[in-house]
């Protein structure tokens, strides 16, 4: 029995990949490459470039490899592309999850972790966030995730799929061998340490009154290692019969962007020039987890806490790898 990993040539799904294969579990890829690098998988991993919206190759995927559970990272994820062009967004994000859904259900694949996101919060109205807090999502691609929530819960009731649904924060950091190599990339880590390496003359900061104590947007920053981990344990708690839930994965607590670019300093020894620039519309102040119903219910708890460390992991990867994957 294998796992397919959608996205899997992706920055998150590639280090999830790395993590399984080192547990010894079977994985097969499906990505389309749109954003992903075929060599963020190694060479001996079964891949299959296409879309997940692909019936025909799906259902042959599941038959060849023997496919039983399936974690779903194929997804676009430029908040600010998705505000110009939400047709692109639902059609992705939503409408292909669901085909890939009903071929996975046809089969008879019925678990399944699901890449959510704290954009399908919106603006809290309170912090730390917890999976009761209201899902408002201000952004398409917010709600391109929002109704992806919907229809699992509805699948869920209808044809007894399982699923988590793990609503990420700020995924950053790398392990030895995969790293973020988003192109363009909109991440404040990179965008940092593009800096720090002399690709950037400066990063930008937006906005510097905000309700905070420098002024900057907090934001909760989780090491893409723990990110891995979270999803070997929803497939776990999958296995073990366990019910749909829905689960943040954030270390609980916030780095303002002048707290990272200072903890980038110290790490890289590099001055790292930030310039102020005005706010961007629908940037919240703060966005912090609360994570604790992740321990409760998957046994997780984040292992890199400190934003040093997390920022330290990224550059050793960039050192080694300046151009990315090429
Ligand atoms: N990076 C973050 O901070 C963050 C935060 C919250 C949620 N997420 C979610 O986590 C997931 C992974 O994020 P990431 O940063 O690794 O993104 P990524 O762009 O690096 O990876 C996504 C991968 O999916 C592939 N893909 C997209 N649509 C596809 C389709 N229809 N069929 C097949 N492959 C397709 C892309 O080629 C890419 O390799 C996404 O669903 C994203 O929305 C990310």
């Amino acid at each position: 029995m294998a796992i397919l990993v959608t996205g899997g040539a992706g920055y998150i799904g590639s280090a999830t990949v790395e993590r399984l294969r080192e547990i010894d579990r079977d994985v097969v890829v499906l990505d389309s490459l749109v954003y992903g690098h075929r060599e963020a998988v190694d060479s001996d991993v079964p891949f299959y470039e296409g879309n997940v919206g692909n019936r025909e190759l799906v259902e042959s995927i599941i038959r060849d490899h023997k496919i039983d559970a399936c974690v779903h990272f194929a997804a676009y994820a430029y908040v600010g592309e998705s505000v110009v062009d939400p047709a692109k967004y639902f059609a992705n994000n939503t409408f292909q999850t669901n085909a890939l859904l009903a071929t996975l259900i046809d089969s008879g694949v019925k678990r399944f972790v699901f890449s959510s996101t704290c954009a399908t919060y919106g603006d809290p109205v309170r912090i730390p966030i917890d999976e009761t807090h209201l899902q408002k999502p201000v952004n398409p691609y917010g709600w391109s995730k929002f109704m992806t929530e919907r229809i699992l819960e509805s699948y869920d009731a209808a044809y007894g799929l399982k699923f988590v649904a793990l609503r990420y924060f700020n995924a950053s950091g790398a392990t030895e061998k995969c790293g973020e190599h988003h192109d363009p990339e909109t991440h404040l880590i990179p965008l940092i340490l593009n800096v720090a390496n002399g690709e950037q003359p400066w990063v930008s900061v937006f906005g510097n009154d905000y309700e905070t104590a420098d002024g900057t947007c907090v934001r909760d920053y989780i090491h893409v290692a723990d990110l891995a981990d979270a999803h070997v344990r929803a497939l776990d708690h999958l296995e073990n019969g366990g019910e749909s839930t829905h689960v943040n994965l954030g270390n609980g607590v916030g780095f303002s962007v002048l707290e990272v670019i200072e903890a980038a300093r110290r790490v890289t020894g590099k001055p790292i020039e930030a310039l102020i620039a005005p706010r961007r519309p629908g940037d919240p102040s703060h966005l912090i987890a609360e994570a604790t119903k992740a321990l409760e219910v998957l046994g997780w708890k984040p292992q890199f806490t400190d934003i040093e460390g997390i920022i330290k992991s990224a550059w050793d990867w960039k050192l080694a790898n300046p151009n990315g994957y090429e």
